[in-house]
């Protein structure tokens, strides 16, 4: 390990979209990090899958190793930064480099979200840093927000769009019509996609974030596994043009609230916004962090929520922390300030089944173009409790004899919901019942 004015020794894992910036950020700025920090870094190996892969040009070759060992038994690093993504085996590598007294940084949701416990008791064992500020909103700094700037406050609500591939396809589906194929082949383009994009797609990836920055805000881990999660892939270009209509936005949400019992309800799921409301105007690659506490009241942090510039920003700014960290002590650098993260216990204080929510609700029908048929559908609803606040009729095809019904409903009981939907959609005049997304308002 480095001591005194020496030169801080980093292994990098990982060459991809993230990466190949923090790379090259550590390789063109050395001096200006000595200068921010007090000391020269180097970049000392970068572990990739592939070798024969074209790389950025100006990056010297002989960095490269596909022998993990390289970088994890090296006892010259300082500093391990793991850009590889997944849970294994980055999980592992992680594990092993901050056993061996390394220094971690990671933009791992999934390993945090999954390890997150663990790994950081290990780390708080091995009096060595182990940061993730990017694990979570990308450029938006507000893991350590959560972390330190918010602590004094106790927090009743993160609401939030986590994903920007998801954003960005539900941009481009609102604004130009783009095809859903297409506008995620132009996030994967960006490089703002999971390896998987169907992490990005169901609302895993914003369900690992969730549960990351819910664990440090409401201090109790909180499993990915007990976040309600429904992606985006039902949504269909007529249910923007009536949201629109109604005056709303879709968007896919993030949301966990402490509930008054003491549990705290976490979920993923597209919703229609209020487009006067501010996260219904976050667009394309933009993520937005809205963050109730009881006394700072509600901050909302904007920015974009991927890509390889930004999320390089929050990268470089864990790396140049502990730099400066060691720059400035003789003796071990400070632990790990996690709260909640590292504390166990409290899975038994969690996630109320979505059937328990109350929300209001917008549901698309295709139903017989005849009279009578919103009468049926009407007393279905009242039985079950649900009040009717608009209806529309959209779309009438005389070809089929049929027309789009679009209901919104007053805040009702999810369970008194869905379970009028199976009867409505039972009713002879129904053709389909095509999306139910939730309001909130
Ligand atoms: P990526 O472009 O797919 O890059 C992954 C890199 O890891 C590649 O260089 C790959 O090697 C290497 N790699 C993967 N598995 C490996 C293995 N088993 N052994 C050795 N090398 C391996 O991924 P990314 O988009 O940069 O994302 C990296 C991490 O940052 C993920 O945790 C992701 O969730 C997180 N993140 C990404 C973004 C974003 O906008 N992309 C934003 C925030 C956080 P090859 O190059 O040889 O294939
Ligand atoms: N795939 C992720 C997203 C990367 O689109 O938000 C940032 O974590």
């Amino acid at each position: 390990m480095t001591r005194g004015n020496s030169t801080i020794n980093i292994g990098l894992m990982g060459l991809g979209t993230v990466g190949g910036g923090v790379a090259a950020s550590l390789l063109d700025n050395a001096e200006a990090i000595k200068q921010k920090t007090g000391r020269m870094v180097r970049l000392k190996r970068a572990l990739v899958r592939d070798l024969s892969r074209p790389r950025d040009p100006s990056l010297p070759t002989e960095l490269l190793t596909t022998n993990p060992e390289d970088i994890l038994s090296d006892p010259d690093l300082d500093i391990v930064v793991e850009m590889m993504g997944g849970d294994s085996p980055a999980g592992e590598y992680l594990e092993r480099a901050i056993a061996a007294g390394k220094h971690v940084v990671t933009a791992n949701k999934e390993v945090m979200s999954r390890r997150g416990p663990s790994l950081l008791a290990l780390a708080q064992e091995r009096r060595v840093n182990l940061l993730f500020e990017a694990s979570a909103g990308g450029g938006i700094p507000i893991v350590g927000c959560l972390m330190s700037q918010l602590l004094a406050n106790d927090i009743s609500s993160i609401r939030s769009i986590i994903n920007g591939t998801t954003n960005y396809i539900l941009t481009r589906m609102a604004r130009e019509q783009t095809p859903f194929a297409d506008a995620l082949a132009e996030a994967q383009a960006h490089g703002y996609a999971e390896a998987d994009p169907t992490n990005d797609i169901e609302g895993i990836d914003a369900a690992y974030k969730l549960s990351v920055l819910g664990s440090l805000a409401f201090h109790r881990p909180i499993p990915h596994h007990l976040v309600y999660t429904e992606g985006i892939s039902r949504l269909a270009p007529e249910d923007f043009r009536y949201a629109a209509e109604l005056g709303y936005a879709i968007k896919s949400l993030a949301i966990a609230v402490a509930e008054p019992d003491g549990a705290v309800r976490a979920r993923v799921h597209p919703a229609l916004v209020p487009d006067n409301h501010l996260l219904a105007n976050v667009d394309g690659v933009y993520n937005a962090i809205e963050v109730t506490g009881d006394l700072c009241g509600q901050i909302i942090l904007h920015g974009q929520g991927a890509g390889r510039d930004a999320t390089t920003s929050a990268v470089m700014g864990d790396v140049l922390g502990i730099v400066r960290a060691l720059a400035n002590s003789d003796g071990p650098p400070p632990l790990p300030d996690t709260p909640g993260m590292a504390q166990d216990g409290g899975l038994d204080v969690l996630a109320h089944p979505i059937d328990e929510l109350s929300s209001a609700y917008y549901m698309r029908l295709t139903c017989a173009d005849q009279a009578g048929v919103l009468a049926q559908i009407a007393q279905i609803l009242g039985d079950g409790n649900i009040s009717i606040a608009t209806v529309i009729q959209k779309d009438t095809d005389p070809g089929s004899g049929t027309a789009q019904l679009v209901i919104t409903t007053y805040p009702s009981r999810e369970a008194d919901v869905q379970s009028a939907l199976r009867a409505v959609s039972e009713l002879g005049v129904v053709v389909s019942v095509n999306n139910l997304i939730r309001i909130e308002e």
